[in-house]
């Protein structure tokens, strides 16, 4: 049975992922800090799958409590590293912050893998790294702009880490996979999205307004060169992006990688504008919701969505869940959250 290793899995994409990983017969080793996610998060997954993954309280940062985990847990197959930062205003107060955590995570994560003789690695990218793109739907090959956040910029960094390292390292594999907008929640509502203080994304902020937490949706500017003049984005169900990470486990290990180092956009490639997003939120759950125009939002970009089929021909790998269904589980679990208040 292979043995995965997964920083960050307590987070909200991570542990959609090892509920997916334990849902396929895997083992999992959940290493996160809490430091942006809960303990209680273990209970969702175990609840959800009847298995209690191992947990490691450790920070990243710290490469000799890394090591350890390793040396507790010595037959790792591999890894997925989701443990990162990823709030792109907070990035732009605390640059030093973001820089150091996301990029010693890697690094320590790394070194830890060479030493143990650990060849597999997937990384959790963001489509942040395309910018605004020249053309749509854009795919893995359009060029890289320059980052318009730090946290953005960590992305970019992080991929020309594993980059040189596969490049120095024989038998190392890594893939990289470029999310688009991860929304909604597992069907159970057992595990989704936990936002602290304030939610910076909109489907988080459109279910507390919606839950009467938040007077009204601020819509960040109307006067895009869209056909209803909000910003387009490429909103993918988390429990589907989960799933993704499975189909690169196993290609990893199958050792079925094209190249040592391969990415892939995880999008649904459709895209979708905010007051779309909000008039699908009102249908799919019968709420009506406050919103407001407001300014754009400075770094904002106008439109980007994904060009999706080198993940559904090469990984084997589509978004299958409709934007309806996926609101609506954004609903339930906020309604779950609600109802322990
Ligand atoms: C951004 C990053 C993404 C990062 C993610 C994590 C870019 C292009 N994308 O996504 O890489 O992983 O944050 O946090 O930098 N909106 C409103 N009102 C709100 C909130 C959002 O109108 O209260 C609008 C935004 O203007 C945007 C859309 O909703 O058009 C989605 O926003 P959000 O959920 O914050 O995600 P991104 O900014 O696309």
């Amino acid at each position: 049975m292979a043995k995965i290793l997964v920083s960050g899995g307590t987070g909200y994409i991570g542990s959609h992922t090892v509920v997916e990983l334990l849902e396929e017969g895997m083992e999992v080793v959940i290493v996160d800090d809490l430091s942006n996610s809960e303990r209680k998060v273990l209970d969702g997954i175990t609840s959800i799958t009847g298995i209690e993954p191992h947990f490691e309280e450790v920070d990243l940062k710290d490469r000799k409590a890394t090591y350890g985990v390793f040396e507790k847990y010595p037959d790792i197959n591999a890894i997925i590293h989701f443990a990162a930062f990823k709030a792109v205003g907070e990035s732009v107060q605390k640059p030093l912050v973001y820089y150091e955590n996301n990029l010693l995570s890697l690094i320590h994560m790394l070194e830890a893998m060479k030493h143990f003789n650990i060849d597999n690695m997937v990384f959790s990218s963001s489509c942040t790294v395309y910018g605004e793109p020249d053309v749509l739907p854009v795919s893995e090959n359009a060029p890289l702009k320059k980052a318009n956040s730090p946290y953005g910029n960590t992305k970019q960094i992080c991929e020309d880490i594993l980059q040189d390292t596969i490049n120095s390292t024989e038998g190392l594999g890594v893939i990289s996979l470029r999310y688009f907008n991860p929304i909604g929640a597992h069907p159970t509502a057992s595990i989704g999205e936990l936002p602290i203080g304030v939610p910076n994304n909109l489907v988080p902020f459109i279910t507390q307004t919606a839950a009467g937490l938040r007077e009204s949706l601020s819509v960040f500017g109307d006067d895009y060169n869209t056909p209803d003049g909000s910003a387009i984005r490429d909103y993918i169900n988390v429990v589907d992006l989960a799933k993704a990470h499975v189909k690169a486990i196993r290609r990893l290990l199958d050792q079925k990688q094209l190249s040592a180092f391969e990415v892939f956009n995880l999008g649904t490639g459709r895209g979708l504008s905010v007051f779309e997003i909000i008039h699908a939120f009102e249908k799919s759950t019968g709420q009506k919701l406050n919103y407001k125009i407001v300014d754009r939002r400075e770094g904002d970009i106008e439109k980007v969505y994904a060009d999706t089929s080198y993940a559904n021909d090469e990984l084997g790998w589509k978004a299958e869940k409709g934007i309806e269904e996926t609101l609506q589980s954004a609903w339930k679990w906020e309604m779950n959250i609600q109802s322990k208040h």
